[in-house]
């Protein structure tokens, strides 16, 4: 897949309940107001085969997988998603934003177990093959974040569900990965007023 000279793709990241659902829709309108197509998307999930697989990831008891068949099914669940939602739209020259991507199942899955992050990229590389432009991580404290997470009552809490401790460990997963990779993943500091947040954002993105 090549994606057309006008075509970006943007995803959004962070623990649960910092508000980058809400940061993502604001930017699609935001784009779309100015123009452009955007395909405003999500992980897992964004196709119909992949939110069959995100119904098998985020409900039911915390340890009803363990950490490799999660990333084993997030990998499945995005390779769908890339197939038939993200490089389509990237090849017609529209903009992707996409709540959640594979810096998730790095996150995620790496802090739930040592060692996994290698397996991660490994998989990534083979499967998936492209890394955002720009991702934003919406940073917020967790215990914040937890309260307005669970406070949905959605039905999907499985990941919320881990406790403090582990949205803590989120939270300094992404801060590293953040320092990883400077020119691709930038802070935004998710603890003030939504439409301040997404200025913010909206500064970060690469304009055509
Ligand atoms: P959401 O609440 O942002 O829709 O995401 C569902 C949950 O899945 C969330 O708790 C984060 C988790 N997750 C992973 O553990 N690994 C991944 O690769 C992705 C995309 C999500």
């Amino acid at each position: 897949m090549v994606a057309a000279p006008q075509a970006r793709f943007v995803t959004f990241e962070g623990i649960d309940g910092a508000g980058k659902s809400t940061q993502a829709r604001h930017l699609a309108e935001a784009l779309r107001a100015a123009g452009h197509e955007v395909v405003l998307t999500r992980e897992p999930g964004g196709s119909p085969g992949a939110e069959e697989i995100r119904r098998l990831l985020v409900s039911g008891a915390p340890g009803r997988w363990s950490a490799e068949t999660e990333c084993l099914l997030f990998t499945a669940a995005r390779r769908d998603h890339w197939e038939r939602t993200i490089a389509p739209a990237l090849a017609r020259g529209a903009w992707v934003v996409c709540d959640r991507f594979a810096d998730s199942t790095r996150v995620y899955q790496g802090a739930a177990q040592p060692g996994l992050r290698a397996v991660v990229d490994r998989l990534h590389a083979e499967f998936i093959g492209r890394e955002p432009d720009v991702t934003v991580v919406i940073d917020m404290d967790p215990a914040e974040a937890l309260a307005r997470g669970l406070a949905r009552a959605s039905g999907e809490n499985r990941f919320e569900e881990r406790g403090l401790a582990f949205q803590e460990r989120l939270r300094t997963g992404f801060r590293a990965l953040a320092a990883e990779f400077p020119a691709r993943i930038r802070l935004v500091d998710g603890a003030r007023p939504a439409a301040e947040v997404a200025a913010a954002v909206r500064a970060l993105m690469p304009l055509p």
